[in-house]
């Protein structure tokens, strides 16, 4: 586990890695884990974090499914909307669970990302409050969204479509934009790419979470050096980490020596409460407040706060190291580290199994 001190929710028994980021001297990492223990805490003793000087938007993006990033968007763009942040998350995703979980209506025929994409609909048309979050909205996805990816094909400036639905839209009203993308490297996660500025990755603590990784790194560089000049990888997040398996905090170790601040500090663990609360139409941050997960991304959103992008955009943030492992089967040419992982957790998998498993 790296620095900080371990809280717990009342919700689950997860440990929660608290960064230390102070503010103040009274703003000591045991004062936040005890106030975030106690639970909900009324608006008017809510801290306000500082608002980046303009809009930073931020596309969450990793082709695995099923890593958090869905998870990661609403319950980041919650607690920072809860601390003082306007915030949009913009769902493109056409399995629409952004908005599932944030109760914005999203059923066919309802104006959606569908429409601003493919019809140039003013996102003005698209974008709803979330209902009881002040500070913090949604432009929904609908399953329309699944045929865009053909359906932009042909069109002119295809990649570039979610880039001119949000210049049209007034962003210095907002604090964050944050994109929920698909699993996958089609059009719509390349527009997604296009139109930020920085690139956040949730990265599962599992075997296999590091696959792939490399592919996405590519498509980064690939956008970047043709389609958008500014875009970094800004943040990676290590999202269901369960401190009972070796493997979880190995994979959480070599991820951060490769990459080293980019990663947040803070972990997500493994938390029921957090995967319960999307059928309730809530973030957990509001369905549990005093959970480990809750606890954990609320953390995770006041380093993302706090923390200045601006060396990550002056040093061009992570790349791929030039020299290379010799490759696995089927993950040929990946970075030494993530080769370390990869086969590691090959090693390892009946272990971690086993310790699931008891
Ligand atoms: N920290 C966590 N603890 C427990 N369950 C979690 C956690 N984070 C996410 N989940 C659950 O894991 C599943 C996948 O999470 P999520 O939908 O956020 O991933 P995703 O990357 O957006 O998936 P997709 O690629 O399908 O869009 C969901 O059922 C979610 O509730
Ligand atoms: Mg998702």
């Amino acid at each position: 586990m790296p620095g900080g001190v371990m809280a717990r929710g009342t919700g689950d028994p997860a440990p929660v890695v608290v960064p230390e980021v102070p503010q103040s001297p009274a703003d000591t990492p045991i004062a936040r884990a005890a106030q975030a223990a106690v639970g909900v805490r009324g608006t008017a003793e809510r801290e306000t974090w500082p608002r980046p000087q303009r809009c930073r938007i931020m596309t969450i993006a990793n082709q695995k499914g099923g890593v958090g990033k869905t998870t990661t968007a609403v319950n980041l763009a919650a607690s920072l909307s809860q601390h003082g942040s306007r915030v949009l998350v913009v769902d493109l995703d056409p399995q629409g669970n952004a908005s599932t979980a944030l109760d914005v209506e999203h059923h066919v025929g309802r104006v959606s990302v569908y429409n601003s994409l493919v019809e140039d609909r003013p996102l003005t048309e698209v974008v709803t409050a979330v209902p009881g979050m002040p500070g913090l909205s949604c432009a929904p996805a609908t399953i329309d969204l699944a045929g865009a990816e053909i359906e932009l094909v042909p069109m002119v400036a295809r990649e570039s479509r979610l880039t001119r639905a949000i210049e049209a839209f007034d962003v210095s009203a907002l604090d964050y934009v944050l994109i929920d993308c698909p699993p996958s490297l089609g059009l719509l996660t390349v527009n997604a790419l296009v139109a930020a500025e920085e690139v956040l990755i949730p990265i599962q603590c599992e075997y296999y979470a590091l696959e792939g990784l490399e592919q996405l790194l590519r498509t980064v560089d690939l956008v970047r050096g043709h389609l958008n000049g500014r875009l970094r990888i800004s943040t990676i997040l290590l999202t269901m980490y369960d401190g009972r398996t070796r493997l979880a905090s190995q994979v959480a170790d070599d991820v951060r020596s490769h990459f080293g601040d980019v990663v947040l500090r803070t972990i997500i663990p493994r938390s029921v409460r957090v995967s319960e609360a999307p059928s309730y139409g809530q973030s957990v941050i509001t369905y549990d407040p005093a959970s480990s997960g809750a606890i954990a991304y609320v953390e995770a959103a006041r380093e993302l706060a706090m923390r200045s992008v601006l060396s990550v955009l002056v040093n061009g943030g992570p790349r791929l190291p030039p020299s290379r492992g010799p490759g696995l089967p089927g993950l040929p040419g990946l970075p030494a580290a993530v080769l370390a992982v990869a086969s590691r957790g090959r090693s390892e998998r009946g272990s971690a199994a086993d310790v699931r498993r008891r």
